[in-house]
């Protein structure tokens, strides 16, 4: 495995390595992002994997500076599953201000772009470039951020960008925690309680496959459940897994999704519910 920090050496070690695989990440790797890097070792010859701790995604007052950085650590974990592991600086990835970005399309400020402003357009900007750079042939992202995913499909469908984006499973703690870099800011007694926002989502689940319909009902159930726990919700919400809209009436791929906060710690999830019928 080759540790990478400059887009000179990086572009010259890919210029003959057709087919890529490319994992994106901000480092801090667990079993999730390693899932990942498996499921591209499937698709491409030559599997890179980049640690950027993204600024451009990070909105004012958040936790941009305390995002731990363990670069060490993930190219430990990586050797021998990744080919290449590109670190960039921030000056290396923005050596002028980012004055042209993406604007993602409207379903980006609603759900987690409601509480984050510009988030989405962070991650989009930095994913283009980084495809730009690594100019892979598949990348692969996590279903635990789904409404990042949706956002990555679009723009690569949008933007005609030749790549395979492949979703891989939430990979998730013993109790049903998902897995997130940011779990490690919850104190023990939080750690305990967060199991509950899965547990939250697997209630709405067993609802709608029992006939609920009523989802809006479902959502509020599910806020103020957790908000009884102490939990300060920004939302619950059931959509349409195509588009993430709310979902049109019989439609039955749909995906429950919920942000909120446990003490400081700003928690997501989701569930995939496909409906008989
Ligand atoms: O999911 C992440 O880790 C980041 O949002 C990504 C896709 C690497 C962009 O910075």
């Amino acid at each position: 495995m080759q540790l990478i920090h400059s887009v000179a050496e990086l572009r010259a070690r890919l210029a003959s390595e057709p087919p890529v695989a490319f994992v994106p990440t901000m480092g801090n790797l667990h079993a999730g992002h390693l899932d990942l890097v498996r499921i591209a070792r499937q698709h491409g010859r030559c599997v890179v994997v980049s640690i950027f701790v993204n600024p451009l995604q990070f909105g004012v007052g958040e936790d941009f500076d305390q995002y731990p950085r363990t670069l060490e650590a993930d190219c430990a974990q990586l050797d021998g599953l990744a080919d290449v592991v590109f670190a960039p600086s921030v000056a290396e990835m923005y050596p002028a201000p980012q004055t042209m970005t993406v604007t993602p399309p409207p379903i980006a400020s609603e759900l987690c772009g409601a509480a984050r402003p510009g988030h989405f357009s962070g991650v989009a900007t930095v994913v283009l470039k980084l495809f730009n750079l690594v100019q892979p042939q598949v990348a692969v992202f996590g279903k635990k951020d789904y409404q990042q995913l949706h956002v990555i499909r679009q723009l690569v469908a949008q933007f005609n960008l030749p790549i395979t984006i492949i979703g891989g499973e939430t990979v998730r703690a013993a109790d049903g925690l998902a897995l997130s870099s940011r779990n490690q800011y919850l104190s023990a007694a939080e750690r305990g309680a967060a199991v509950f926002l899965s547990q939250t989502l697997q209630t709405v689940k067993q609802n709608l496959c029992a006939g609920v319909r009523d989802t809006a009902a479902l959502e509020q159930q599910a806020l103020e459940s957790l908000a009884q726990r102490g939990w300060q919700v920004d939302y619950v919400a059931i959509r349409s897994q195509a588009t993430l809209a709310a979902p049109a009436p019989g439609e039955r791929a749909l995906v429950v999704l919920a942000a909120a906060r446990l003490g400081h710690t700003r928690l997501i999830d989701n569930l995939e519910i496909c409906l008989e019928g």
